[in-house]
């Protein structure tokens, strides 16, 4: 029997495949999860009760050992005919130990175990996430400080306005996923609540311990209305994606400009040779392909939270099946968003600054509020100073001040590229992201 609710009617094979398949692999991701959840779940009706310790002890080891064989392995598979990674889980439990299998289901749902499920698989993602941005921004830094004195034209409305570096430049997209770490906070706090016991999303007459699981699991508080707990479906989700989708648009900014840089009419960088190719009809081609792919991609995952919000509109509180189809949309795009962090890291790795390039004639208006500054700090007024050079510009007498000495934080001169490090630590500190990790490896492991 592999439905949980089967009630010996045949079922229709497209119907089946339409409501099931995707969740048959999207549910993989769900599994280490999902076993954590059981053990959390069990381990409090054994408190209260409902399991005797010897239940408990032979279906904790079990999921231990389904945990270490096949998860750690990247063996196990949601069989044909079976609806998702709740019933499969049930189900090797009920196959190897018999009825004590089937008490594990005392007092939840799948709607609560998807639930938590999904908390616990975000919460461990954006740990994962963090640490992979954490190299991305070290890098920028380190780019920033090798590159301090390298001058590089700054532009407003993409007219040549004021000396800008490559110390400015790399620090800035650094200091940006910085900022970008709260809104990865307010996805951190959101996911980090126990949904567990809210059952199919009216709770249980059993007297479950909901304090005791949040503790198992290291949340850091639960969701207590169990209306509320199952309004979280999606909205977790959401929340993650908005945080995604910041970091996204950082990147594809950054790409963006990397990608004008290089061309030719900018010309202030290099990308390494392997992460560019060729034109089949034009031989001196050099595209940037790769940051053209990292540039789309990361534009495309901004519509994250707009589709999931679609899938979310107007649905009446409680359960409906609709919110499977946000995994749908979410699974996928967080692969991609991992995996174009990791090639990110290594073109980023391989960009090469080109040096001297505000001696081109073209830049020597950078110059010009410089010559504005040093008339004012002689004690000219700077409305009369800034008409001086722009009567300069005007008439074609005009020489540039190429002295540069900005020295306020966060300037050319002076980067504070230390503080942007320090804003760094602390953000990701006030994660908290090793509480939760902590739990669940000790879940499965004792
Ligand atoms: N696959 C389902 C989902 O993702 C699991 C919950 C099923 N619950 C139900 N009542 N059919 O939502």
């Amino acid at each position: 029997m592999k439905k949980l609710w089967d009630k010996g009617k045949p079922l229709n094979q497209l119907i089946e495949k339409f409501t099931t398949e995707m969740d048959r692999s999207l549910d993989l991701e769900l599994v280490k999860w999902d076993i954590a959840g059981s053990i959390a779940h069990i381990t409090m009706l054994e408190k209260i009760g409902l399991l005797s310790n010897s239940d408990w002890k032979a279906l904790k080891e079990e999921l231990i050992k389904i945990y270490n064989e096949q998860v750690l392995t990247d063996s196990f598979v949601i069989e044909s005919g079976v609806e998702d990674v709740h019933s499969q889980v049930e189900m090797i439990l009920t196959n190897r130990l018999g009825d004590v299998g089937k008490k594990i289901h005392s007092g939840r749902s799948r709607n609560d175990q998807v639930l938590l499920d999904t908390r616990l698989y975000l919460r461990d993602e954006i740990r994962e996430i963090t640490i992979i941005l954490g190299e991305v921004f070290s890098l920028l830094i380190k780019k920033s400080n090798e590159n301090k004195d390298v001058l590089l034209p700054g532009y407003t409305h993409l007219q040549v306005a004021m000396p800008s570096s490559f110390g400015l430049w790399f620090g800035a997209w650094a200091e940006c996923l910085c900022d970008d770490l709260l809104l990865f906070k307010a996805a951190y706090d959101m996911t980090d609540q126990n949904p567990l016991g809210s059952a199919a999303g009216y709770g249980s007459s059993f007297p479950l311990d909901r304090t005791f699981t949040t503790e198992l699991m290291g949340f850091n508080t639960l969701s207590y209305n169990v209306v509320n707990a199952q309004l979280g479906r999606g909205k977790t989700e959401r929340t993650f994606a908005v945080a995604l989708a910041g970091v996204a648009s950082t990147c594809s900014r950054m790409m963006m400009d990397v990608c004008l840089y290089n061309s030719q009419n900018f010309q202030f960088l290099d990308l390494p040779e392997d992460f560019t190719t060729g034109s089949s009809i034009m031989p001196h081609k050099k595209n940037p392909d790769v940051f053209e792919i990292l540039r789309g991609r990361f534009n495309k995952l901004q519509n994250l939270p707009n589709t999931i919000n679609q899938v979310l509109n107007n649905l009446p509180s409680g359960y409906h099946r609709d919110l499977q189809v946000v995994k749908e949309e979410l699974f996928p795009a967080i692969s991609e968003f991992r995996e174009s962090l990791e090639v990110l890291l290594m073109a980023l790795d391989g960009i090469k600054v080109k040096k001297g390039l505000l001696d081109d004639p073209k830049y020597q208006l950078l110059f010009t509020v410089e010559n504005v500054n040093t008339l004012v700090k002689n004690g000219v007024p700077f409305r009369d100073a800034y008409k001086q050079i722009g009567m300069e510009v005007e008439n074609g007498t005009y020489q540039p001040e190429r002295e540069i000495n900005h020295t306020h934080e966060g300037s050319i001169g002076n980067l504070c590229n230390d503080q942007i490090s320090l804003k760094w630590n602390k953000r990701v500190a006030d994660l908290h992201l090793e509480k939760g990790k902590n739990a669940i490896d000790n879940l499965l492991t004792n």
